[in-house]
């Protein structure tokens, strides 16, 4: 295994279901990525485009039709699927739209599962759990089974639980599409932290505009391809900036100038979209800081 900064790298992804047969249906669609470690990517894109494909590859919860995934250096067809399963359960975490926790068992349970499964001692596992509780603010619903918690807390638990093997990647396939909004702010906020704190690297696929922008960087997918990849125009608000970050309301006027915004309240000018080449940024040198961000 060579060291890289890359965590991931996809070469010319293809993916198609009834392969040969006469409804052949290809999803992706020569999908060239790369994830850097560390980074906090978005993945958006309408119904369709193979978001979840691709997070399904991603997870090597299923393998490409064709072309190449490096994980962290490695192409994974030099493992088998017994290697690639135990690299799954190491590596990346998983959390999804319906939270997909094992009903009639606890919260505590559920976080405890991947450790079972990696052969984690009870002492060490049971120390872990109280960690991951108190890191998603769930310690006093470790008891409860998922069907006494509400959404908010079941996504809660299930970040828990994606981080129960400490890995690397974690995968979220709209995590708040379930959740009112300020319960997805409460997710997003995990996220963010587990991005900034822990050196997670983070892909996201959500259909929400305003929580892509917050990412690094917001990759868009049409129909199997990506159509384009620029920097999140809010993700320098929760880097760096926080001690001026300010909300969208203070940012009518920009040096005394009126802004247009679009109607989700981002700013019209597209001055800051980058070609595909610009990438990867780094974090200390984006330029997605807001002109409008004031001392
Ligand atoms: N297991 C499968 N078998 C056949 N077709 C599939 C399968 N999974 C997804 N598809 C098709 O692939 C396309 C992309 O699906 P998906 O990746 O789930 O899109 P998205 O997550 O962006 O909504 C859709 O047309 C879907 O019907
Ligand atoms: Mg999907």
């Amino acid at each position: 295994m060579t060291a890289t900064t890359e965590m991931i790298r996809l070469e010319k992804i293809y993916k198609r279901y009834y392969e040969g047969k006469q409804n052949e249906l290809q999803v992706l669609n020569g999908i060239d990525l790369v994830v850097r470690k560390g980074e906090f990517v978005s993945i958006v894109g309408e119904s369709g485009s193979g978001k979840s494909t691709i997070m399904n590859i991603l997870g090597v919860l299923d393998r490409p039709s064709e072309g190449t995934y490096y994980l962290d250096g490695t192409d994974i067809d030099t493992y088998s699927d017994k290697e690639l399963s135990r690299i799954r359960g190491l590596k990346i975490g998983f959390v999804f739209q319906t939270f997909n926790l094992i009903g009639r068992i606890s919260a505590r349970r559920n976080i405890e599962m991947p450790m079972l499964y990696a052969h984690v001692n009870s002492k060490d596992r049971a120390l872990r759990t109280d960690e991951l509780l108190d890191m998603v603010g769930m310690t006093d619903r470790a008891k409860h089974q998922p069907n006494e918690l509400s959404g908010g807390q079941k996504q809660r638990i299930a970040i828990a639980r994606a981080m129960a093997n400490d890995p690397a990647i974690l995968l979220a396939d709209e995590p708040t599409g379930a959740l009112d909004s300020k319960t997805g702010r409460l997710v997003m906020d995990i996220f963010h932290e587990l991005h900034e704190k822990r050196g997670k690297t983070v892909v996201l696929i959500t259909h929400s505009k305003e929580l892509a922008e917050e990412t690094q960087r917001v990759i868009t997918l049409s129909d199997g391809e990506i159509i384009k990849e620029r920097p999140g125009r809010n993700y320098a608000k929760y880097y760096g900036n926080k001690q001026t970050a300010v909300d969208t309301d203070d940012y009518d006027t920009i040096d005394g100038e009126a802004v247009d915004y679009d109607e989700d309240g981002f700013e019209t000018d597209d001055s800051d979209d980058y070609e595909i080449e610009d990438f990867p940024r780094s974090k200390s040198g984006s330029s997605t800081t807001r002109r409008g961000v004031r001392a």
